[in-house]
């Protein structure tokens, strides 16, 4: 069926302010670190979102770009701090038009929330306190210092409306300054812009005024807050509609409604597992207070969530923030019926920093930011060229390879596919891995790759590229002579472990998912984690989801284990143990499907997103130079 007929909420109109979308896709805003390093608009960050635009999004809001150099976030953050940065952003709101759609801008100033050693400039807040994750402390601003950051918002968003963009959003949310002035968590002071809410909003509503009064009614003046912080003296729902109504007397055109600051950052973030839509209900009880067109958030990937949303009346507007990272096309494909085709965000929060590059990367869609390299001009030289092995990786290559008109076979054995991340997806709360996998080999097969399973033809091929997995090492000699598994043959097997009881003994992020696992599978489960922290090489909001599971599955976690391994109850399960046991293991082993005798390159697989990013970019890059 036709996405207008499956999902009529989604395909109806709306309008904020001056601005009727065509439709209820938007794109969250979502900082990339893609601009140039002077903080103009190059063609990494113009190029991401008009692909947003041209998938069928009816409104992108941009990633949060700077007012002032001292509210940098990143070294490459989009900036519109000054004249200079106009014809970018003149460039920008053509092609987003031509594209046919609408932006609006974020403007926005890190207050506390970043380093000087990102800024080169001394931080500032409304109070001297230091955000307790980057534990710098901002200088307390002046009342002509809060004068001055007033007017540098409402420049920025003059230069917004000079360059053609449709409207601003005020980044209010996420504990950022506007955020630090609103709320009692971090706004301690004293004089006419602290205490009580009037005093707290007037940063704000002066910021909105001014706008107001710089700009014409055509142009949309949007807010974003986070309704809840989840920190103590935060902004809490009952607030938040206060600030809401407020907002809606002073004349804005639309509310968007996040959550949390960086402290309670895996709220705003969330990771797999964490219920799709996680935040409508939350917006709707803001929603019922107020007229105003209210944008919601949190996870939301998939049409029915949205338009259930919709239906539901929980907001006017469903935002998509990761998911239109991972598939551009997502309302494209939706509106054609090929929802079967969709890319999915699968939450793994890589994009969110947790990478080696220090720009948005992300596993399923190794495009973004770089579509350009993506177009795909054809190859002179086509060749025939076998895939061993299915891992994540190596899908990506064969996708890429035959986009660009190689003739290519992936072999595999019949429960291959996915190859670590389909162990990935058995783990309780990881089973939408299996989804990505799905939409990894569904792109390949579109491409035109072919699949042959449990069997390898080298003959009938010019190049072989084969996946290679890590076996951490021989267990057995770290064990005194006891039996013991891998992290990693327990993923893949975890009928092997024999008897009720069993225990873990390792840092990383496999070990800390193989106990989850055991756990689930009604062992009763101990692990034994040599550092302070389990799961050291995943991001944090995998080690929070990890270890709430743990509780409601009643297993043990005894953290910085110094204890002898051979004296550990019940059967034995070895990871990652630290630099100083590695020494001592033997060394380390690859494996690969059909160990096939000729090689002309190595994909590796791999378990944690950051290393598995870093594989799929190689394999990308390995294809779009053969
Ligand atoms: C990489 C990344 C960067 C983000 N940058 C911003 C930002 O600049 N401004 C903002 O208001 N929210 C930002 N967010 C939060 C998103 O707008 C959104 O609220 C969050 O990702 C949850 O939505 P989702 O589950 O659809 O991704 C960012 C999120 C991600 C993943
Ligand atoms: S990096 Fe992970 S969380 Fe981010 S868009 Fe890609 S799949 Fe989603």
């Amino acid at each position: 069926m036709q996405g207008h007929a499956q999902f009529p909420n989604l395909f109806t109109p709306v309008t904020l302010g001056p601005i009727t979308l065509p439709n209820r896709f938007v794109v969250a805003p979502m900082t990339t670190n893609f601009a140039n390093p002077d903080g103009s608009v190059g063609d990494a960050v113009h190029d991401y979102l008009v692909a947003r635009a041209r998938g069928g999004f009816a409104l992108v809001i941009t990633e949060n770009i700077g007012v002032h150099p001292s509210g940098r976030v990143m070294p490459r953050m989009l900036m519109g701090h000054d004249d200079s940065m106009l014809p970018g952003l003149s460039r920008l709101a053509t092609s987003i038009h031509a594209a046919g759609a609408k932006v609006v801008g974020q403007i926005s100033h890190a207050g506390r929330q970043t380093k000087t050693a990102t800024t080169g400039l001394p931080l500032v807040a409304p109070s001297p306190i230091p955000c307790p994750l980057n534990r710098e402390m901002p200088v307390e601003l002046t009342l002509d210092g809060v004068r001055q950051f007033e007017q540098c918002y409402i420049d920025a968003a003059c230069r917004l409306y000079k360059s053609g963009f449709d409207g601003v959003e005020l980044h209010g949310a996420h504990g950022y300054l506007i955020a630090e002035f609103l709320s009692n968590y971090s706004n301690k002071r004293t004089d006419i812009y602290g205490g009580p809410l009037e005093n707290r909003m007037r940063f704000l509503l002066n910021i909105v005024r001014g706008i107001r009064e710089a700009c014409p009614a055509d142009f949309a003046l949007c807010v974003r807050i986070s309704a809840q912080e989840f920190v103590p003296d935060g902004i809490a729902i009952p607030e938040a509609i206060e600030i809401v109504k407020r907002l809606e007397a002073a004349g804005i055109d639309a509310i968007s409604l996040s959550v949390g600051v960086y402290e309670s950052f895996n709220r705003l973030s969330m990771i797999t597992g964490d219920p799709e839509g996680q935040w409508l209900d939350m917006a709707d009880q803001v929603r019922r207070h107020t007229q105003l067109p209210v944008m919601g958030v949190g996870r939301i990937k998939r049409a029915e969530v949205a338009e259930q949303a919709l239906q539901r009346h929980q907001v006017d507007i469903p935002l998509f923030g990761r998911a239109s990272f991972a598939d551009p096309e997502l309302p494209n494909k939706i509106a054609s019926g090929r929802s079967g085709d969709i890319i999915w965000c699968n939450s793994c929060n890589i994009c969110l920093g947790r990478s080696a590059r220090p720009e948005t990367i992300c596993p399923v869609n190794p495009a973004v930011g770089r579509e350009a390299m993506f177009e795909f001009h054809q190859t002179p030289e086509p060749r025939r060229i076998a895939i061993v092995g299915a891992g994540w990786a190596s899908l990506t290559a064969a996708w890429v390879a035959a986009s660009r008109g190689h003739s290519v076979t992936v072999y595999d054995t019949s429960t291959g596919l996915g190859g670590i991340q389909d162990w990935r997806a058995r783990v309780p709360g990881l089973e939408e891995f299996a989804d990505s996998t799905t939409a990894l080999v569904g792109r390949a097969k579109r491409a035109g790759v072919r699949f042959i399973h449990d069997t390898f033809e080298p003959a009938d091929c010019d190049l072989v590229w084969a996946v290679r997995r890590y076996t951490p090492f021989a267990v057995n000699a770290l064990t005194d002579g006891r039996d013991a598994l891998s992290s990693y043959e327990v993923l893949e097997t975890p009928g092997r472990i024999p008897g009720d009881e069993v225990a873990l003994i390792g840092q990383d992020l496999a070990t800390a998912e193989a106990a989850l696992l055991l756990a689930s599978h009604g062992k009763r489960v101990i692990l034994r984690c040599p550092t302070r922290f389990i799961a050291l090489d995943g991001h944090p909001g995998y080690r929070e989801s990890t270890l709430k599971a743990y509780k409601q599955l009643g297993v043990t976690v005894e953290t910085s284990f110094k204890g002898a391994i051979a004296q550990c109850k019940g059967a034995l399960v070895i990871g990652e143990i630290g630099p100083a046991a590695a020494i001592d293991a033997p060394e380390a082993q690859w494996s690969t499907p059909f160990s096939p005798t000729r090689v002309d390159h190595w994909i590796a697989d791999a378990y944690e997103p950051n290393v598995l990013t870093r594989t799929i970019y190689e394999a990308a890059d390995l294809a779009l130079a053969t």
